[in-house]
């Protein structure tokens, strides 16, 4: 399915870019991804990467996840991390200073593949961003907040922008949040069945076909009964057959 409907450009997965040494060795990196997220408020984001896959995988080594609260590297008295926009106008904006201090540190310590600012005005991301941004070793992740940042952080700092889509958030946490789930997940090893990422909806450019368990009758509704023929071809050749339906009926736009 994966190689014969290459629908768009998707990035490469670490598993078609390593397909070799994936198999063999199941983690192909020496170290774990290391991702450093800055944020007004960082507990936001605990819970996600508290439970399920972004804990597996930050427990077996295979990703590192930190959290800089902001307040800790402003350089006033009041701990001020925000002020009012010149020019004048409601909200506030994040300062340059704190941002660059906390950013400057950590470059000071390791080299960074990329900074990557989590904006409503950003690159909405889809699986092939994922895809490519889970090839990086050790990324900033910097959250928004209030009305945004100053705009020279952006100029000075931030080599990648994001937007999780089209739709307003109150801050860039939780956007950061599912970024940093769809990147981990990806990460070899991360999934028990090495090949469960790859059949996710959109990884091959198609939505994900239906799925059941058991019982095969559940008050008289059916599992479709190639599901349950043992015919592995003919599982495949029906999955790919309503994955491509279902992109039809759900997002043609994935087709064009
Ligand atoms: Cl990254 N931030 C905010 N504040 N809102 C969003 C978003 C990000 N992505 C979609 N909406």
């Amino acid at each position: 399915m994966l190689s014969r409907l290459k629908l768009k450009n998707y990035g490469f997965t670490p598993y078609e870019l390593f397909p070799t040494s994936y198999k063999l060795f199941p983690i192909p990196y020496l170290y774990p991804m290391r991702i450093d997220i800055i944020s007004v408020v960082p507990e936001l984001m605990h819970s996600p990467f508290a439970g399920s896959i972004m804990k597996r995988a930050q427990e077996a080594g295979l990703a590192e996840v930190h959290f800089h609260n902001l307040r800790d590297y402003t350089t006033n008295t009041y701990k001020q991390v925000d002020d009012y926009p010149y020019g004048g106008g409601a909200g506030m904006v994040l300062m340059v200073a704190p941002i660059d201090k906390c950013i400057s540190q950590l470059k000071a310590e390791r080299e960074y593949d990329a900074v990557i600012y989590m904006t409503p005005d950003g690159d909405v991301l889809n699986q092939g961003m994922a895809n490519a941004l889970s090839l990086f070793q050790n990324i900033i992740v910097l959250c928004g907040h209030y009305k945004g940042v100053d705009q020279r952080v952006r100029e000075l700092f931030v080599t990648h922008e994001i937007s999780i889509g089209d739709y307003v958030l109150s801050g860039g946490e939780l956007a950061a949040a599912v970024l940093c789930d769809s990147l981990i997940r990806l990460i070899p090893g991360v999934l028990g069945n090495e090949t469960s990422a790859l059949t996710d909806s959109f990884q091959d450019g198609l939505l994900a076909p239906p799925v059941y368990t058991r019982p095969a009758d559940y008050n008289g509704h059916q599992v479709p009964e190639i599901l349950t023929s043992g015919n592995t071809p003919k599982v495949e050749a029906w999955r790919e057959e309503q994955a491509l339906k279902i992109t039809k009926q759900k997002r043609p736009d994935l087709l064009e």
